[in-house]
């Protein structure tokens, strides 16, 4: 324990000045930057055979369920943004669902929340949407034969693949939670043992999955043999997804939020993301400063960006969740720029402003999520971020299906108005129902400059994930940063409540944690925030990409 902290601040103190001073990769033709080595390459592939930014980030997401098991996944949810080059974009919603079973007090057990229950238990798990939304974009959008796009992932999944550091040391951790479950044990590890470093990672039950839905398209996974596995994991562990659950699954297209920004086009995901909504207004709210002069890390700017965040938040708390359980969402007025213009203007310039009488904090998030972004030769984009909710999900392995199961449930509000001071949102719009989509902050992001793609970013983090895709564009467009440079920068987040402004160590000097203070700012450091995958179109025309570093196996790949 002693050790990993020191090797925590060897990282933080030492390394991050080096990493602040890398370059990003550059490519002519295409990118692709994900959290794995292998799935990034997997991905550069299909575009250099002529396959467009869709094709590649189907293969990208099918090869990272194999190569970055905490959060790749075909046993969870996600969202897709896609801008073609001077067309219409589109989002692409693949998020959980919850079973037709569910309701809002499903949580409690004789009128007491679990909390084991609602995040870590068969009941937590969503109807996975991953596999109906990736193919709904292919069919709306992809070029290569589909089974060509699961194919690489079968491979790795079947010859296996070298386990690296950051996969060991993340599977150790994950299998304290694993030994509920025999199946999962007995996947993730090498005959009982944890993997080390180097050792080959096969996974023939998830080759086989892969192949059913290579094959059958989604009938791979909705139906048959690993819907009636699935179903009977759930059965056996007092679950409730039906096989009618399964097979009503849709994956649905939706209109993106689109704002400005100084003149750039920003495209985000809408709900049941909330955070194309306040991405749009935290960046409408920090416009009317230059906060290139203000300086990034300086306290005028972390000030400015701590209070945005704070209102945008408190907004989604309010108003935000499953866009069909809440038709009257106010979603246009939210993203006006007079009501945002409005909330800017309560917004003081030298002394921080009070969350709420109503002093409850939001339950913490559990990592982790993925993210991957895709240009290609024609400068089609793709921003897409997928989820298992916690690092690995639920634990829970469907056996003889090779694959991990969400436990996405966790994201709907615990109960009915329990709005708690110790940690819990009771609010409406999120409550559990039947077949609703869960609240989610993930953000898959592209910024255009006059209809051509700028930046495409996004990343995990749970609530952080919108403020470091919020900073990754600041960095870009008001500090002048390049790709790598506006990955590796320090991130502060703020979520309305806690009333505190969280922060990685080399996010802004003493000095400004001093000054942050005397404006009435609480502080608190946080080891790591988020892991950004970057890709900026340079002035001209060539891709530049930023892979976050904060894990180690983050690359990109392209030509
Ligand atoms: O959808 C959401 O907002 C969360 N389930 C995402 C979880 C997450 O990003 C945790 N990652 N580090």
């Amino acid at each position: 324990m002693a050790f990993s902290r020191h090797v925590r601040s060897f990282v933080c103190l030492v390394l991050w000045p080096a990493l602040v001073l890398a370059q990003p990769a550059r490519f002519e033709h295409g990118a692709v930057v994900s959290q794995d080595r292998l799935a990034s390459e997997v991905g550069a592939a299909v575009l250099r055979d002529g396959g467009n930014a869709i094709d590649a980030a189907v293969a990208t997401a099918f090869a990272l369920a194999v190569t970055h098991p905490p959060a790749g996944n075909i046993g969870g949810g996600g969202f897709l943004v896609y801008a073609p080059d001077g067309d219409e974009p589109e989002a692409f919603d693949f998020r959980e669902t919850a079973p037709a079973a569910a309701h809002p007090e499903m949580w409690l057990v004789d009128g007491e929340y679990d909390a084991r229950r609602h995040h870590n238990s068969h009941l937590a798990v969503g109807v996975p949407g991953t596999v109906a939304g990736l193919h709904l974009a292919w069919r709306e959008h992809g070029t290569r034969p589909w089974p060509d796009l699961v194919a690489p992932a079968i491979a790795l999944a079947e010859d296996g693949f070298v386990v690296s550091e950051a996969l060991a040391s993340s599977l150790r951790r994950a299998l304290r939670r694993m030994r509920a479950y025999p199946a999962s044990v007995a996947h993730f590890t090498n005959r009982g043992e944890p993997f080390e470093p180097g050792e080959v990672f096969r996974q023939p039950t998830l080759a086989g999955t892969l192949r059913r839905i290579a094959e059958r398209g989604p009938e791979g996974f909705y139906a048959g043999e690993t819907a009636e596995m699935i179903v009977a994991e759930m059965q056996r562990g007092g679950g409730i997804i039906t096989m009618d659950d399964l097979a009503s699954y849709e994956a649905k297209r939706r209109t993106p939020i689109r704002g400005t920004y100084r003149g750039l086009e920003i495209i985000g995901m809408p709900p049941p993301s909330s955070g194309g909504i306040a991405i749009v207004q935290i960046l409408g709210m920090l416009e009317p400063h230059d906060l290139g002069a203000l300086g990034h890390g300086s306290s005028a700017t972390v000030h400015l960006y701590a209070e945005a965040a704070r209102r945008a938040f408190a907004d989604r708390a309010r108003y935000l969740g499953d866009p069909e359980a809440n038709p009257t969402m106010p979603v246009e007025r939210l993203i006006s720029p007079e009501y945002v213009r409005e909330r800017y203007g309560t917004i003081d310039a030298n002394r921080a402003s009070a969350s709420s009488p109503e002093t409850f904090e939001w339950p913490p998030d559990r990592p982790q999520t993925t993210h991957l972004s895709v240009v290609d030769g024609d400068r089609n984009a793709v921003s897409l971020t997928y989820t298992l909710e916690a690092s690995y999900g639920s634990a829970i392995v469907v056996p003889g299906a090779g694959f991990l199961l969400n436990n996405e449930m966790g994201d709907f509000n615990p109960a009915p108005g329990r709005t708690t001071p110790a940690g819990s949102i009771g609010t409406e719009p999120n409550l559990t129902r039947p077949g609703a989509r869960m609240l989610s902050s993930m953000s898959p992001t592209i910024v255009r400059r006059d209809g051509a793609v700028y930046i495409v970013t996004g990343s995990p983090g749970g609530r952080t994930i919108i403020n470091t895709v919020a900073q990754t564009i600041l960095n870009i467009v008001d500090h002048g940063m390049d790709a790598q440079a506006a990955v590796d920068a320090g991130r502060i987040h703020h979520q309305w409540l806690p009333d505190e402004i969280r922060h990685e160590s080399h996010a802004f000097p003493a000095e400004v944690a001093e000054a942050l203070g005397a404006m009435g700012h609480a502080l608190r450091g946080t080891s790591s925030q988020g892991v950004a995958q970057v890709i900026v179109v340079e002035p001209d025309g060539s891709l530049s990409a930023g892979a976050d570093r904060r894990w180690a196996e983050s690359a990109a790949a392209g030509h």
